[in-house]
């Protein structure tokens, strides 16, 4: 059942363009969410964040002294891309993004694999009804946490280590969310969660994820608890996609995994993510997957539908679910019978478009 939320209280979002493409992109959500807050009665307020690339290459700084303060503030974020040619990699991705999920604890990165209605996916003879998965994605520990360090730096005997961290708290938050949101999402095809990992390899920190899962699995009896190998997931995500309802993972294999996924889908140009803090309170963030690509900046060709879809995803999570379908089904008329494909400058129109091309369908 779609809810709506009935509230006077306006939804508050900040506004992260960010680098290349992001603003575009974003710029068309932000008609969406114009088109459908009137239609559908509900107030809103943006606020507009100039971070990134740009003016770290400006000012020096990443994140300005008491920004994360201020973000706290809004219901949630609405992010466009990350990553400028001219600023070394991880400058802007860890200083912005990830300091953002963790500083925020987004714990959740929830990343839908759904194939769309005239999308083309290289898995020949796969539809819309053999591609609807979802990876929940552990999104503050793993690789991710930044532990390690240089041994003789430079030289012929330089050690480098890179440590993963998992914690009991900090995997058990993640999987207990995932077997809810299994529940709640009730696939009729019934309700499984698949745990990704590598207990075969990592038998330390993913014997943690196994036990936990099973601990969590016992209170939710009516949903199948289901585990694959890492490497298999991959295989089995291109062999049968079908197979899948929910994936639940940690944070490097979910990753490179909705990656797979991102393309499963028909590519960056349609794949959204969120990054999620679901205690009460939590501010979380919404963002297409797909990088800033800097090629295509400003030339209006960029595909506007995955941060359409990430709009799609804030709305739903910040009670207005009724809009957010109706996004959904709108998306889902216009890649079926308009768009020519989903690729940048070959969607046979314009960003802007796009948008515009949505907002019809809204209807
Ligand atoms: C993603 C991105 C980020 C990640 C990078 C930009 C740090 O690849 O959101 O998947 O690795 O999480
Ligand atoms: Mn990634």
């Amino acid at each position: 059942m779609q809810t709506q939320k009935t509230t006077t209280d306006p939804l508050r979002i900040a506004v992260i363009g960010g680098d290349g493409t992001g603003p575009e992109v974003v710029a068309e959500g932000l008609k969406i969410l114009e088109t459908v807050a009137a239609r559908d009665g509900f107030a809103y307020e943006l606020a507009e964040f100039d971070f990134g690339g740009d003016r770290y290459l400006r000012t020096g700084e990443v994140l300005p002294e008491g920004a994360v303060e201020e973000l706290k503030q809004f219901d949630a974020i609405y992010l466009g891309a990350v990553g400028h040619p001219d600023v070394a990699p991880g400058i802007l991705e860890k200083g912005l993004l990830l300091e953002l999920r963790f500083q925020l604890d987004q714990y959740i990165n929830l990343r839908p694999v759904k194939l769309l209605p005239g999308v083309e996916t290289p898995l020949a003879g796969k539809g819309p009804e053999d591609i609807d998965f979802v990876v929940v994605r552990e999104n503050t520990e793993d690789l991710y946490c930044g532990v390690g360090g240089f041994l003789k730096k430079g030289t012929a005997d330089e050690v480098a280590s890179q440590t993963a961290l998992y914690s009991r708290k900090g995997c058990e938050r993640c999987i207990r969310w995932a077997f809810e949101y299994t529940q709640r999402r009730n696939n009729p095809r019934g309700k499984m969660l698949t745990l990704v990992a590598k207990t075969n390899v990592l038998t330390y920190g993913h014997d943690l994820w196994w036990r936990t899962f099973q601990d969590v699995a016992a209170e939710y009896p009516d949903v199948k608890a289901d585990y694959n190998h890492v490497d298999a997931c991959c295989m089995w995500m291109v062999k049968n996609p079908e197979y899948y309802d929910v994936i639940v993972t940690t944070n490097m294999f979910g990753d490179i995994i909705t990656d797979l996924g991102g393309m499963l889908q028909g590519g960056m140009g349609v794949a959204a993510g969120g990054n999620i803090n679901p205690e009460t309170g939590g501010t979380s963030m919404y963002e297409p997957m797909g990088g800033s690509a800097p090629k295509y900046t400003g030339q209006g060709v960029i595909n506007p539908i995955a941060a359409i879809n990430a709009m799609a995803m804030l709305l739903d999570q910040a009670g207005y679910s009724q809009s957010a379908g109706s996004i959904d089904r709108a998306v889902a008329r216009v890649t079926g019978e308009k768009m020519q494909s989903q690729s940048a400058g070959k969607m046979g129109y314009s960003t802007s478009e796009v948008g515009d091309l949505v907002i019809a369908a809204l209807g």
